[in-house]
């Protein structure tokens, strides 16, 4: 609005004073009105009590508010070069555009990497490198001996994101393009709309609000089995995933901001409309492990067999140590665990929990991947890692340090035409992908986004095949963490393997 004021401002000074050049009396009387304005906006600046700087600097004090608004978008346009633009660099940026508009995504003279740099990090390629169209892989095979439902699902899929935290028409976009490219596409912890019924594989998320899977009873969102079976049924519903927690903020349930709970997603969740809703930080349905399990075992009943996963961001290792225990020791087990790094996305977090909590997603992947071996459920329970994975180096690391598929949230938001504003929280989002203000909603155009989301998927499949090829691998099962290196403050080179196992 603030913004909007000035632009109107700043465009009547420049008409009028082109007026005050060609008729000059029309201008002058604009121009005279346009100084009055700011003065009694200034006089007003002095007089106010809240701000200091404003008293002391009458309307000159806007201007700093104005660039302070802003700064990002200064930032993004004029400052960042390509490798330093956060959380996702400019670099990885362009490539989401490009491989989503199918355009050139090569690049110029060489890399802009420092590759003597500490930390940086490269594959090795073979000198008899595979026809990457003969890769194997592509597929995965859900479901532990417990469940009679398995999926055969992408090596690549879209991570959880709610109906809420993301417009109609980005779920719209994002559901259709998993159906385009046959991946699946999770529904995050907001329940199942009708935008996510648009054809594409879907894994259903139970989070802690238990919304599409239960009821407010006393003011307590509690788990219904009625409620969730409905769901779990559903044709579409492939899998189901319990959320304990995102690497964004472990151990705080999610945030709705109460101008993006509009009536409609209040009436999917049964909540008040325009109000903030707060997942609650734990589950309700179970309290222990052998619980978990018991619920579990409950899900996949109710769900006709279904793999039911859960998803977390490493906490404490005691913790899952002990939960893994306990899988091997109840020979039952989820189907999946997806590991989400602590540098994961979100719509809304406070930043503590952003910044410092939660185990960044390596040291948790290879944590899990060792406990996994270590209680020998690699037969059973397959490894979903989420985190930054953006091209295809990034994928093959996270495949070589122990997942099975990887979950993309940003790099798909990106395909649907995210421009990084970071404003997700604030329904402001200027491109329609992140609020739920219908004008800025219209702005996607479903029948174009629901392409580029497919594209992307599909670009991003085929340069990991190429890369894989390169290295000499003939399938992604066989990548560990040997074939990946690190350049160490020693100026040493080191694999993975030697630092993570
Ligand atoms: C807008 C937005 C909404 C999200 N909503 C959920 C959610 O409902 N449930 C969940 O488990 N994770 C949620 N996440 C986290 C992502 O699923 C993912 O775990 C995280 O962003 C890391 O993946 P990325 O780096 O590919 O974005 C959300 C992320 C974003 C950006
Ligand atoms: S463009 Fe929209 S979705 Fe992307 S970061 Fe900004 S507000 Fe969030």
């Amino acid at each position: 609005m603030r913004n909007t004021i000035l632009a109107v401002l700043f465009s009547a000074t420049l008409l009028s004073a082109i007026l005050v050049y060609f008729i000059p009396q029309i201008g002058t009387i604009i121009l005279l009105s346009i100084c009055v304005l700011l003065l009694l906006i200034g006089v007003k600046d002095s007089l106010q009590t809240r701000h200091s700087l404003l008293r002391a600097f009458p309307l000159v004090a806007r201007l700093r508010w104005l660039f302070e608004e802003e700064r990002d978008k200064i930032q993004q346009y004029f400052i960042e070069d390509n490798l330093n633009g956060t959380p996702i660099s400019r670099e990885k940026r362009s490539l989401v555009y490009q491989r989503s508009k199918l355009q050139k995504d090569t690049i110029p003279f060489g890399t802009q990497h420092n590759v003597y740099a500490k930390g940086y990090e490269f594959v090795k390629h073979s000198l008899f490198p595979k026809d990457h169209r003969q890769i194997q892989g592509e597929r995965v095979l859900f479901g532990s001996d417990k469940c009679t439902q398995k999926y055969e699902g992408s090596l690549i899929n879209i991570s959880a994101m709610s109906f809420g935290s993301l417009s109609k028409n980005a779920i719209m976009a994002l559901n259709q393009g998993a159906k385009l490219g046959n991946f699946a596409h999770n529904t995050g912890e907001g329940g199942i709309s009708s935008y996510h019924l648009q054809g594409g594989d879907l894994i259903f998320q139970v989070g802690t609000g238990y919304f599409g899977a239960g009821k407010s009873v006393d003011g307590k969102r509690v788990f219904d089995a009625d409620i969730f079976k409905e769901n779990a049924i559903r044709p579409e519903v492939k899998m189901i995933e319990i959320k304990f927690s995102q690497g964004a903020k472990p151990g705080h349930g999610g945030i709705l901001p109460a101008k993006k709970n509009t009536e409609e997603i209040a009436k999917i969740r049964s909540v008040e409309p325009f109000t903030q809703v707060d997942s609650p930080p734990g589950h309700s349905a179970f309290s222990n492990y052998n619980e978990l399990i018991g619920f579990i075992q409950e899900l996949r009943e109710l769900s006709e067999g279904k793999p039911i996963g859960i998803k977390f961001c490493v906490g404490d290792n005691d913790e899952i140590e002990d939960m893994f225990k306990a899988f091997s020791e109840a020979k039952n087990y989820p189907d999946f665990i997806t590991v989400d790094g602590g540098e994961g996305g979100t719509g809304s977090a406070p930043m503590e929990f952003t910044n410092y909590i939660g185990t960044p997603l390596i040291e948790g992947l290879t944590f899990v991947n060792k406990l996994r071996e270590k209680y020998n459920l690699k037969n059973q329970v397959k490894i979903i890692a989420s985190g930054k994975a953006v091209d295809a180096f990034d994928i093959v690391k996270l495949l070589a340090l122990g997942a099975d598929t990887i979950n993309m949230a940003r790099s798909f938001m990106l395909s649907l035409g995210c421009i990084q504003a970071r404003e997700c929280n604030l329904d402001t989002c200027p491109v329609g992908v992140a609020t739920q203000d219908p004008d800025l909603v219209k702005a996607l155009v479903v029948q174009k986004k629901n392409i580029r989301v497919k594209n992307y998927h599909e670009k991003t499949i085929l340069s990991l095949k190429d890369v894989v090829a390169a290295m000499g691998v003939s399938s992604f099962e066989e990548l560990n963490a040997s074939q990946v290196f690190r350049r160490t403050k020693n100026e040493k080179i080191v694999s993975l393997e030697e630092v993570y196992y």
